[in-house]
């Protein structure tokens, strides 16, 4: 028995599978060459069998009726960033462990050493790098105006030591720069192994919830956009934070994946400037910024981010194809959607496309994917082939709505939110499905509502034929 218990077991690097042999390719989450042998750790029989109810060997928890239960209302930091507030749920949860992932490069330490510069200066921080001397620190602090006397730094790759440290400074909050490079001898493999990554998170978990300070914690991602390391590290933390962007614009999107504390609904919207990162209190207005009211192919769209309404330019350009098959291109949509739109433009509306070569793009590096945005695809895609600008000098028009297959507008969720926006930036009319007329929707601004894509050429001065 004892040497069945001692026997190896196959863990996959990337999504914690295990398995009794070795496999090149993951049948869980089809990864090439991520097994890893490890010891499983041994159970004790007494706690294994123990029957639910039963009292297990640490002996039976505290049970209290929810009343008992307390909850303090001073129990949220203002981290002095409103946008990291806001995607947190309105402040740092005291005792709360929380993941921050990203893509190398895209400025996780640097949101993170921001905070420590705008925190509430009576607070005490430590900063944790297991990747940056102190001294690259420092030069980055210096270039930030980070400047905060309560600021300790340690350079460190042993989570036992760097929980220590934590123990023996009880500051107010933690960072850990990054999970991937902590290691611990309590488990098997290199620093960034899937046993290493788990058993680091729950250590920095007990030392959160035992001192009931925050900790967050940086996490690197992967190819495919996953966090880097076991899905189970998702598990342990109360939150999940992404922070996104394409690395040729400079906006980057903070999301939060997961929050057993707040709405994974909120975005926070950042740009990265010479001198770090900055607020973007007014993403829409951003978006907009540059556009010229009196091109042809071109309209405004309103995408929800979470609970935000952002507006962004949609733009189509639509040329005579001199090839045997024209092209298609678009970025910042789903490719079968712009298919699709063609296809029900030219049976419903009766545009034919079939000898155009068709580009799309989405302005800022938002992007398009909900349904939403099919009508003002549309109307740019009309306005593109019609020659003919949505938009003059005095009238902006913004439009949403989903487009059926047969050619009829449907209703989207959050329509009087996205009309708002449309109203709040100073747009003169906006185009939407007309059962979206059931809510009340906002009185400053016109409304033109339509049952069917035809009706978008009228508003071109086009006749269907
Ligand atoms: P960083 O925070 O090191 O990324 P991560 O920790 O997610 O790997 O961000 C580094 C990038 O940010 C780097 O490419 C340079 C850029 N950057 C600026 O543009 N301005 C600045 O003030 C700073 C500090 C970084
Ligand atoms: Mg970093």
């Amino acid at each position: 028995m004892a040497a069945k218990s001692a026997k190896t077991i196959f863990v996959c690097n990337e999504c914690g599978f295990e398995s009794s042999k070795w496999n090149g390719k993951c049948p869980e989450c089809n990864a090439w060459n991520s097994f890893e042998e490890t010891t499983p750790k041994i159970i004790p029989k007494t706690a294994a069998k123990a029957a639910p109810g039963s009292v297990g060997v640490g002996g039976a928890a505290q049970t209290f009726s929810l009343k008992e239960v307390g909850t303090t209302d001073d129990i949220r930091y203002d981290t002095g960033v409103g946008e990291l507030n806001r995607v947190l749920g309105g402040g740092l949860v005291k005792g709360s462990l929380i993941l921050l992932g990203g893509e190398p490069g895209i400025g996780k330490s640097t949101l993170l050493l921001q905070i420590c510069g705008k925190f509430n200066s009576a607070l005490s921080i430590l900063y944790i790098s297991g990747e940056e001397s102190l001294r690259q620190i420092k030069l980055r602090a210096k270039r930030l105006g980070v400047a905060n006397e309560k600021l300790l730094l340690a350079s460190c790759n042993d989570a036992d030591s760097a929980s220590d440290t934590v123990f023996a400074n009880k500051p107010d909050i933690v960072i850990i720069d990054s999970i991937q490079t902590m290691h611990t001898e309590n488990a098997n493999g290199t620093s960034g192994s899937i046993s290493q990554v788990r058993e680091c998170t729950n250590i920095f978990m007990r030392t959160a919830k035992t001192l009931n300070i925050p900790i967050f914690l940086v996490g690197h991602v992967n190819k495919d956009g996953g966090i880097a390391g076991p899905k189970v590290m998702e598990h342990i933390v109360d939150a999940v934070l992404q922070f996104e962007g394409d690395k040729n614009y400079t906006y980057r999107i903070l999301r939060a994946a997961k929050n057993r504390y707040g709405s994974t609904n909120e975005i926070g919207v950042f740009e990265m400037t010479d001198s770090g990162l900055a607020e973007v209190p007014n993403p829409s207005k951003v978006m907009l910024e540059g556009r010229a009211p009196n091109i042809s192919g071109n309209c405004v769209a309103c995408v929800m981010e979470g609970s935000r309404p952002i507006l962004t330019e949609v733009q189509a350009l639509v040329t005579k194809s001199t090839a045997n098959y024209p092209a298609r291109i678009g970025t910042g949509l789903p490719f079968g959607r712009l298919g699709i739109l063609l296809a029900v433009l030219e049976k419903r509306a009766g545009l034919y496309f079939s000898r155009l070569d068709v580009f799309v793009n989405i302005i800022g590096g938002i992007r398009l994917d909900e349904p939403a945005g099919d009508l003002s695809l549309a109307v740019a895609l009309i306005s593109a082939v019609y020659d003919k600008p949505i938009d003059t000098e005095n009238v902006s028009t913004m439009a949403f709505g989903e487009i059926g297959l047969g050619g009829e507008i449907r209703n989207v969720p959050s329509a009087a939110g996205r009309i708002r926006e449309a109203e709040r930036l100073g747009f003169s009319r906006c185009i939407v499905p007309k059962a979206c007329l059931n809510e009340k929707l906002p009185k400053g601004i016109e409304i033109i509502p339509i049952t069917h894509i035809n009706e978008v050429l009228g508003i071109f001065g086009v006749i269907h034929t």
